[in-house]
């Protein structure tokens, strides 16, 4: 905890210059991500120290030290600028949480190239906008996901190369692929990495937005600065720790503290690579000795429906701290996880967009359970009054969560939607979309978001994207997607679809329609629910009034829809 220091006195003499310090990074030098996340920690001294232990549903294990990481990314580097990859080209990963998803991101920065991470869950619609989207030139891919990838090929002229990173050297190739493996390629002790600067593009992740199609978060390669220390003194990362982040890469926190953060730091993170078990999650954590845990409320949700005896069964001493991400932490399990494990899970917030946490309780700052705690040394928060747009003088009235944009690892556009990132900022503030107030004593509580996106465990939907799929679905005539709130998940996805003539609504409609969208799109963004009806409300110029049937979801009031009407 020394390295840490207490919040207040951070506060007061923060600059991010400290990281940059720590990095021996000077202002107009070269930045690498690829290159510091493996390279600088072997030429520290830390070849042989374990970097990444994977275990997959089976107990499978694998093991890769940092020199390890470091030949590997060389190999993914090298075959991708075989294949004419060059700085600037977007690199798709599109796989499950295999080392070579892990690795490969390190690869593909390390070329200057841009790396873009996708759920392996998505169905070949998500895929397809994204990938067009962003004009991606080669997807890393596993045999068993690739067949989505041909699926969508021929309306994808930009991608030329989709590389088959579990290729057995037998299995035949179709169009357009290119068989590699890790541990079948030749080792590559040295590759140039692209020369990149701090505002060189690094990562492009996807995230859904209220109106239109997913935008994709340009980051650059200063990220790594604000991301290497909220890493340090948030997750409160340590040499000796052994870390666990549990969200995919496909989500920001995955790839921001998942892969960016730990190997950076040089510390050993450890990836199960499997389904949700409360037991499996235990015996993970008790078999690797698991010290620092990043998690998700759903997740802690879930283990707190498994019960306080189950806890009992497993030696989880090596615990030393918890923190979770991604949607309102409720006092309770703040409360529970303090009783069960010993310590609490301590909320962070941030989003796709900030690439690091802005706003967490800072290890030794007082909790309070249900509080997403204090804005990071060096980041400027306030509340914003909405009819205004300017902070409230006073504290403890709810307003929109805003940000003064200027740390390291803000975004630095929607990809080529810069009117879209001009749309964030009001009176000079970033606008995150959230609700929030804040106490007298400066603690941030969570309000709601601003917008229509659904929240569901952790996963950000858009109602836009989801129409647009109903729509495609011959019986569907419209549709208005909305959330509905689940004591799991806390909230699901729930569609209002009115039908074609000749269609009449039923059970086998229900689920063909929910397949339907599942499949194109991801089980994350599947209604759960589908509600037939004759018509949807709407504004008077034709505009579906998804708050209306938002609020009848949630039993609130419904207000005066007479502002609504001229939406
Ligand atoms: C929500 C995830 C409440 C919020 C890293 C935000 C949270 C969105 C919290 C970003 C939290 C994230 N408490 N809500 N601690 N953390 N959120 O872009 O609505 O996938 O704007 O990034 O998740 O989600 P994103």
């Amino acid at each position: 905890m020394s390295n840490i220091g207490s919040y207040d006195e951070r506060v007061r003499t923060f600059d991010w210059s400290l990281a940059e310090q720590e990095l021996e990074y000077t202002a107009g030098a070269g930045l690498n991500i690829g290159w510091y996340c493996s390279d600088r920690i072997c030429d520290k001294g830390g070849a042989d120290k374990l970097a990444l232990l994977w275990e997959n549903a089976q107990g499978e294990e694998k093991r890769y030290t940092y020199d390890d990481v470091r030949v590997y990314s060389n190999a993914v580097g090298a075959v991708l600028r075989r294949l004419g990859v060059e700085r600037g080209d977007r690199v798709c990963l599109f796989m499950d949480k295999v080392p070579e998803l892990y690795i490969g991101v390190v690869g593909i920065l390390k070329i200057g190239a841009i790396a873009q991470p996708l759920f392996s869950a998505f169905g070949d619609e998500s895929l397809l906008v994204r990938l067009s989207n962003a004009e991606t030139s080669a997807v890393l891919t596993q045999k068993k996901h690739a067949f989505k990838v041909r699926k969508i090929l021929d309306k994808l002229p930009h991608l030329k190369h989709i590389v088959i990173v579990d290729h057995d050297g037998k299995t035949p190739l179709k169009d357009r692929e290119v068989p590699f493996s890790l541990e079948g390629s030749k080792a590559v002790e040295n590759l140039e990495c692209f020369p990149t600067k701090a505002e060189s593009p690094s990562v492009l992740h996807y995230t859904s937005g209220t109106t239109g199609m997913p935008k994709g978060v340009q980051h650059v390669h200063y990220s790594l600065i604000s991301q290497f220390l909220t890493a340090k003194w948030v997750l409160d990362l340590q040499e000796s720790d052994i870390y666990w982040c549990t969200a995919d890469p496909g989500w920001v926190t995955g790839t921001s503290y998942g892969i960016i953060a730990p190997f950076s730091l040089g510390v050993t993170q450890c990836v199960l690579d499997a389904g949700f078990s409360t037991e499996a999650w235990y015996r993970f954590i008790e078999k690797n000795r698991i010290s620092m845990w990043y998690s998700a409320p759903t997740a802690i949700r879930s283990l707190m429906k498994g019960g306080d005896e189950i806890v009992k069964k497993f030696d989880l001493s090596s615990l030393r701290h918890l923190a979770s991400v991604g949607e309102p932490l409720n006092s309770e399990a703040v409360v529970w996880s303090e009783r069960v494990f010993g310590r609490p899970f301590l909320d962070t917030y941030w989003q796709t967009e900030t690439g690091c946490i802005v706003i967490s309780n800072y290890p030794g700052m007082e909790v309070r359970p249900g509080s997403m705690g204090k804005p990071f040394p060096g980041i400027t928060g306030t509340i914003l009054d909405p009819s205004r747009n300017e902070p409230y003088p006073a504290p403890g009235k709810i307003g929109l969560v805003a940000l003064k944009f200027d740390w390291p690892s803000r975004m630095r556009t929607y990809w080529r939607n810069e009117e879209a990132f001009q749309k964030k900022f009001r009176n000079n503030w970033y606008i995150t979309g959230d609700r929030a107030r804040v106490d007298q004593d400066g603690y941030y509580w969570f309000a709601g978001r601003d917008d229509d996106i659904i929240n569901t465990a952790g996963h950000l939907v858009s109602p836009f994207e989801v129409e647009s799929a109903l729509l495609e679905h011959p019986a569907v005539a419209e549709s208005a997607v909305v959330s509905k709130p689940d004591p799991l998940n806390l909230e699901v996805v729930k569609a209002y679809v009115t039908l074609k003539p000749g269609f009449a609504a039923s059970k086998d409609l229900d689920l063909e329609i929910m397949n339907f969208t599942r499949k194109r799109l991801s089980p994350l963004a599947m209604p759960q629910e589908i509600e037939f009806v004759d018509s949807l409300p709407k504004t008077r110029s034709g505009k579906i009034m998804r708050r209306l049937l938002h609020a009848k979801e949630w039993g609130e009031e419904i207000g005066d829809t007479s502002t609504l009407e001229n939406d």
